[in-house]
Formats: structure tokens, sequence, C-alpha cells
């Protein structure tokens, strides 16, 4: 596996950062990831705006790395140089505020941000979804700005540890009797018809898949709703689904032990992973992609 750390390609094994790197030290950055098919990075621009709002938000000043062009060709060379020009992958890249030391406040200007890329192979988990998976609930207690994609993630990494101890796929956070999102993905339920799902506020991240179901929703003439579910209308609900960029649509058909709907993959949700994949797969083949670009 090569990646790029900071300008360099080198072997992932052999990457290393200083030990005073404000990522390590205060979870002080930012990531993305991305959904690669055959080389081509799925919804590059919106990922890449959203990674620009969070530096912004950070004020970190954005590397060069950024720049659509030059992320495509770094990607290019990761993705390629790892074996994964074909076939399924995710692009990791993070972002922080570089190496300094400790002390909470910035670091003296000039300090330059770290920079790390890195692909993946990925198996979608379709034997999940073709039986639909598991779910947990559990507390939402995360900071106020859930809307930045920061690396300080902890209360994610917590709760997916207790799903995994119960043998579930993923845990639901629940704020104030209001249900946001998974620990790693986004979540809709479709409730006498309509799809509903949490709106676009500082308590969620804006997922990339989110906005892709939803425009892929209405596309087929289903009712969408950006309007919060409490906990007992996602019981409640007829089908409820994630969505994710290693997740894709999944459904949900069992959560703390309660039936959801009919236990099974509802139509919506299976119609909506059908739309949702097909539209991936077309994005990507128009992508003006990195490996396969063709000169
Ligand atoms: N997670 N909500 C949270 C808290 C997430 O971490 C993610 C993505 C999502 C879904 O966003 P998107 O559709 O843009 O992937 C929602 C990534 C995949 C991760 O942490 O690995």
């Amino acid at each position: 596996m090569i990646c790029y750390r900071n300008g360099e390609y080198l072997p992932r094994a052999s990457a290393t950062i200083s030990v005073e790197d404000r990522g390590f030290i205060f979870g002080d950055g930012v990531y993305e990831v991305w959904r690669v098919i055959d080389g081509r990075l799925f919804e590059m621009e919106r990922h890449l705006a959203r990674l620009n709002f969070g530096l912004s938000e950070l004020r970190i000043t954005p590397p060069d790395v950024v720049r659509a062009d030059t992320l495509l060709e770094v990607a290019d060379r990761v993705l390629s140089q790892s074996g994964l020009s074909t076939g399924e992958a995710s692009l990791y890249l993070e972002i922080t505020r570089g190496a300094a030391p400790r002390t909470h406040a910035f670091p003296p200007a000039g300090t330059k941000p770290t920079v790390f890329i890195t692909a993946n192979k990925l198996t979608p988990p379709d034997e999940a979804r073709a039986r639909g998976a598991t779910a947990i609930t559990t507390p939402d207690i995360r900071w106020m700005r859930c809307d930045i994609k920061t690396v300080q993630l902890l209360p994610n990494v917590l709760a997916k540890q207790a799903a995994s101890e119960k043998g579930a796929l993923e845990a639901i956070f629940v704020r104030d009797g209001i249900v946001t999102e998974g620990s790693h993905t986004n979540l809709f339920v479709v409730l006498d018809g309509v799809l509903r799902t949490h709106p676009l506020t500082n308590l969620i991240l804006p997922g990339i898949s989110r906005l892709v179901v939803i425009e892929v929703a209405k596309a087929l003439g289903l009712d969408v709703v950006e309007r919060a579910v409490t906990k007992e209308e996602l019981f409640a609900a007829n089908e409820v689904f994630l969505s994710g960029t290693t997740t894709d649509v999944m459904p949900i058909v069992r959560i703390d032990d309660q039936v959801i709907g009919e236990g099974k993959p509802g139509d919506i949700t299976t119609r909506l992973y059908r739309a949702f994949r097909a539209y991936m797969d077309e994005a990507v083949a128009a992508e003006p992609g990195a490996v396969s670009r063709g000169g």
C-alpha cells in the first residue's frame, strides 16, 4: 500500500508523523472518505466542498492538495500504486493543523498542515444488505458541531464498539428523544410512505450519500421530508435504512432487539438502493476520473 504524506509517496507501513502532530495530541484536524470505483472518485467535488468547509471552520489554510486537479493526480497515483485502479475501494484523506510544541492555542503562523492520503480495498456489505442489518440506539454524547468532519471521533468509536459487541452493524445516536444519525452513517425512515431524515443542522454530518439518496428518491417520485424523527417514530417506522460512503443504502430490520416493519428489507429501501447504485455507477463512469482518464 502506497500512501501520500506531505508531498511524498511511500509505503504506508513506513509512513510516520511527528509525535507532536496536533492530530495526535488534540484531534485537531479533518478528514474525508471517497468511494472509489475503477479508480474514479464518486462525488469528488461534493466531498471536496465539505472538506473545505471543515478546514475553514477550523481556520486551517487549505493545502495545495485540496485543489481538484491536484487531488485527482495524487489519488490516481496512490490508487494505482496500491493496486486499486480497478474494483471497489475507498480513499481516505486527513489534514491536521501540523506538528508544534503542545499548547492549546494555534501554533505559530507558517506551521505546515500534515496531509495524509491512503486507499483501501472495499467490499460492499451486500450480504447484510440482502438480509437487512441490525442496529442499537445510544445516547448522542457528541459535541455541538457534528457538521464538521473532524478526526475527533471518540463518541463514534465507543458507539460503534457497543454495536459490534451486540453483533449489530451500527449504533444510532439519540439526542433529547430525537434520532440524529449513525456512528458513521446518516439515517432515513419510511413513515406512512414518506421518507424522513434529520435536517441539515449542527447535529449531524451533511452526508454526501444522504444528499444523493434524497435526489434519487425525488427522481423516483417519493416524498422526502427533512424533519427530525423521534425515537418512538423510529420504532414505529415501516422501514429504516442508513446511508454512507462505505455502506451505500443499508436496510435496518431490527433495532435494540425490536423488529422494524416486517423484519426484512422494505420495498422502498430496496428500490432506493437499486437506484442509488445505478446512479453511482453512471456517475463514476462520467467522472473526469483518476486512472483511466486516457491521457
Ligand atoms: N463516515 N455521519 C457520520 C457521523 C459519518 O462519519 C459519515 C461518514 C456519514 C455519512 O456521510 P457520507 O455519506 O458522506 O459518507 C454520516 C465515513 C464514511 C467514515 O467515517 O468512515
